[in-house]
């Protein structure tokens, strides 16, 4: 479903060389399949989610979508971003309805749809408000809302969580493995928390500290911990522990 094949990506530098953001990086992305991505800061996670989402181009290498080059933004692809980018002069509801909208969506559909939406995320009472109105977490969990509304194929997420307390960050986790289930969506989520990274990812691909390359990727197997929470079972703590030592290293190399 997504394919990112030897992408290297370049800035020019107020002084000096230009900056090497990634390096050579290949990673393939099956449809229906959740990855999570963790990496140093600055190690080029974002840089990668944007050229995915065809905001920016690479400076050589090939991406794609469905087999397809990825050539501009598209409504196969919902991006959630590490800020939040609401549009300040509509409602929470407004803006969850804006995906539908482009997709022609009939209004009562879209209504509903959105408050269904809404209601998935606690901000129910909070339909009309506008981002001003609205703290930074209820923020982040509108856009959130907004890219869940329209089930695109593909999500990308930048660390969409990283704002939010912990309990409405474990109730979102578990709504949107639980839509994933439903949808059949591909999933591809940034994060700084090795714990998040484990608990969504079917795999978990860890970067290198700039210039980011792909140091491992992780498959995670999982047993059925039934009723229980699956963090707490030693085969979570250990992969838990096995990505915590892949990270350190590289943290340790960026210093
Ligand atoms: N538009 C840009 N122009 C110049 N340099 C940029 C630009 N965007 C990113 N960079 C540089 O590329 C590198 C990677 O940045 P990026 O935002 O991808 O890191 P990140 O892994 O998402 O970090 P964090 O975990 O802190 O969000 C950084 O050194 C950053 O300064
Ligand atoms: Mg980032």
């Amino acid at each position: 479903m997504i394919g990112v094949r030897n992408i290297t990506k370049t800035f020019p530098a107020r002084s000096g060389p230009e900056l090497t953001a990634l390096e050579n990086i290949s990673l393939d992305i099956a449809a229906g399949e959740f990855v999570t991505l963790v990496g140093p800061s600055g190690c080029g996670k974002s840089t990668l989610l944007d050229l995915i989402a065809g905001l920016t181009e690479p400076t050589s290498g090939e991406l794609t979508i469905g087999g397809h080059p990825i050539t501009g933004p598209g409504l196969d692809r919902g991006v959630v971003f590490q800020q939040y980018a609401l549009f300040p002069w509509r409602t929470a509801q407004a803006n969850i309805e804006f995906g539908l909208e482009v997709k022609g969506v009939p209004r009562r559909l879209r209504a509903e749809r959105a408050r269904e939406m809404l209601a998935l995320v606690g901000l129910t009472a909070f339909a009309h408000s506008y981002p001003h109105e609205l703290s930074g977490g209820m923020r982040q969990r509108v856009a959130i809302a907004r890219s869940l509304a329209y089930e695109p194929a593909v999500l990308l997420m930048d660390e969409p969580y990283a704002a939010l307390d912990a309990q409405t960050r474990e109730s979102l986790q578990e709504d949107l493995l639980a839509i994933w289930k439903r949808t059949g969506t591909t999933v591809l989520f940034i994060t700084h928390s090795i714990e998040e990274a484990v608990y969504l990812g079917q795999r978990v691909a860890v970067m290198t500290a700039r210039p980011g390359r792909i140091k491992r990727v992780v498959d995670i197997d999982l047993p059925d911990s039934g009723a229980g929470d699956p963090r707490s079972e030693p085969e979570f703590v250990r992969y838990r522990r096995d990505i915590w030592e892949l990270l350190h290293d590289e943290v340790r190399a960026g210093v």
